[in-house]
């Protein structure tokens, strides 16, 4: 069903910037917000409706501001308020809509709540976290595992409780069944709402709500996508995650938005590998979280089975009117463009997908211009996820902005050294050099971000399942009053044919010389090629 009035949100494509990363204008070899300002009319001249920016709050770094001390202000390292500020103004003036990251399950343990809370067993914060007793055996309270390996408790010598913390130590989880928390974590929000922010992208949405008589999870009997999460991925994860109070929270956090003007968003990291247990977040009346993030073209091969496996999976358990989102990687996730995931080769394949499909798609920074993982070796490793389980560290999708040629690729001043290598290919894969490049995947996303944005039947039009088409191909169709297009892809490096996806005209495809072209019924692909075919009849 088309919404009859599609909310920016429904038509737009918000864009992630890491602010470690993006780019760096004081020179101290970490982005900051001040860099963000900078590069505000590439942006608006790739056409992005929105930016989400991941924290930038003061932070003892330990989960790299993922470990949030003071939820209102900037950390010094990014900037200031009036940074902040300006970011801001400059982006609506461009009209640039700004999401900022709501970290609500942890703080940091530097946080004064969690400093107040510790204190002793009777300070009146003490409820704002959970804490609990040991068993008689001294051993922790439960069996919950850290996403970060070990248990999720940690003693506390001075008070003799364990505290629950879901990552790090460092990052105690917030008691949010305790109203005092709520209204306080609420009043962040109102803050940041009334500076003038277009909404949130919430962190770990579902894990505020946990059971509340924190019951074992059982074992995972079978090795799923939840295996790729290292230790955790061992358990169900019944009794931590998503507890169905998360619902009334999450409809008066909607209603909080809803009480300002502007179509405030929040968009939730509510992934679940399970297709109908990630359907259950969306509930009955969905007046919840407006857009939800679901991984599941990150976690899959990039192969066509498993593409149209993911993408029919989200299509088929929707609700009705429930609104999808598509992302192909983030900062937790191998870069697609990266030999392990897609390769180049795919870039511009993934990327015209991800534009084509229904739902709100998120670009990570950088994978516009087809940027890889920088491989780091565990011994310099920044991320402690690496240190903890080798394998899973995420500095490699960090690594700074590929922007020119020049020393330090345009990410920072010559002679400064970034806080992670740059790529050993940014000489080459670079925003300046494809700018200028009309095949470049960065001029390819510039004009499917403008089609999508012209045509109704790409941000609205229905989805439509189409097929089955020849091995390694993957076909869909959008469809609403204004026409119906058919989106073909190769996901192989040979030549395919596919059957029935023509007649009609090439809107646009991977490779330019195709745009404009008629196409026959049957249409053939070349190696890694992709094409949005018009259809001549609706
Ligand atoms: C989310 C973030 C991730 C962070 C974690 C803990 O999954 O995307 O980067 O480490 O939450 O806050």
């Amino acid at each position: 069903m088309q919404p009859k009035q599609p909310r920016w949100w429904q038509t737009g494509v918000v864009y992630e910037i890491y602010p470690r990363s993006f780019a760096d204008a004081n020179g101290d070899g970490v982005g900051d917000l001040a860099g963000i300002t900078g590069r505000l009319d590439y942006l608006a001249w790739l056409g992005v409706d929105a930016i989400w920016i991941a924290p930038f709050y003061p932070s003892p770094m330990a989960d790299f501001g993922y470990d949030v001390s003071d939820y209102t202000d900037v950390d010094p390292l990014f900037g200031s308020l009036a940074d902040f500020d300006a970011l801001l103004a400059a982006a609506h003036d461009r009209g640039i809509r700004v999401l900022i990251d709501y970290v609500p399950n942890h703080t940091s343990d530097q946080h004064p709540w969690f400093t107040e809370s510790r204190s002793s067993r009777t300070s009146p914060k003490r409820d704002w976290y959970v804490w609990r007793d040991a068993r008689p055996d001294g051993s922790p309270p439960n069996n919950w595992i850290s996403m970060f390996a070990g248990t999720a408790w940690k003693w506390d010598e001075a008070t003799d409780q364990f505290y629950l913390h879901t990552f790090l130590s460092e990052q105690p989880d917030l008691n949010w069944r305790n109203p005092e928390t709520r209204d306080a974590m609420f009043d962040v929000a109102r803050t940041w709402l009334d500076r003038g922010v277009d909404g949130f992208r919430i962190d770990v949405a579902p894990m505020v709500m946990k059971d509340p008589e924190l019951r074992d999870n059982p074992p995972n009997p079978s090795s799923d996508e939840l295996s790729r999460l290292g230790a955790w991925g061992t358990q169900l994860h019944l009794h931590d995650h998503a507890h169905p109070d998360m619902h009334e929270l999450y409809r008066d956090f909607r209603r909080m938005l809803e009480t300002y003007p502007g179509e405030r968003v929040s968009i939730g990291e509510l992934h679940h590998p399970d297709h109908h247990v990630w359907a259950a977040y969306y509930s009955e009346r969905q007046a919840e979280i407006h857009v939800r993030f679901n991984f599941h073209l990150t976690y899959s091969p990039w192969t066509a089975e498993a593409v149209r496996a993911a993408v029919e999976g989200v299509q088929g358990v929707l609700p009705d009117g429930a609104w999808a989102s598509w992302v192909l990687g983030n900062h937790d996730q191998p870069r697609f463009a990266s030999p392990a995931r897609a390769g180049r080769e795919q870039a511009r394949v993934g990327m015209l997908l991800l534009l084509t499909l229904r739902g709100t798609p998120t670009i990570y920074y950088g994978e516009e211009i087809g940027m890889v993982d920088v491989p780091i070796a565990t011994a310099d490793s920044r991320d402690p996820l690496e240190r903890r389980e080798p394998g899973r560290g995420r500095d490699p999708e960090r690594s700074p902005m590929q922007w020119d040629a020049s020393p330090n690729a345009g990410f920072a001043a010559p002679g400064v050294v970034p806080w992670l290598p740059l790529a050993s290919d940014a000489t080459t894969v670079n925003v300046a050099g494809q700018a200028e490049n009309p095949d470049s995947v960065l001029t390819l996303t510039r004009r499917l971000i403008a089609l999508r944005r012209e045509h109704p039947v790409l941000h609205v039009g229905d989805y439509e399942s189409f097929g089955p088409t020849p091995k390694g191909t993957f076909a869909f169709r959008r469809v609403g009053l204004e026409g119906r297009l058919t989106i073909a892809l190769n996901l192989t490096g040979e030549e395919r044919s596919i059957p029935d996806a023509g007649p009609g005209r090439v809107l646009i495809g991977t490779h330019r010389d195709r745009h404009g072209t008629e196409v026959s019924a049957v249409v053939d692909l070349r190696p890694n090629e992709a094409v949005v075919v018009e259809s001549r009849t609706a």
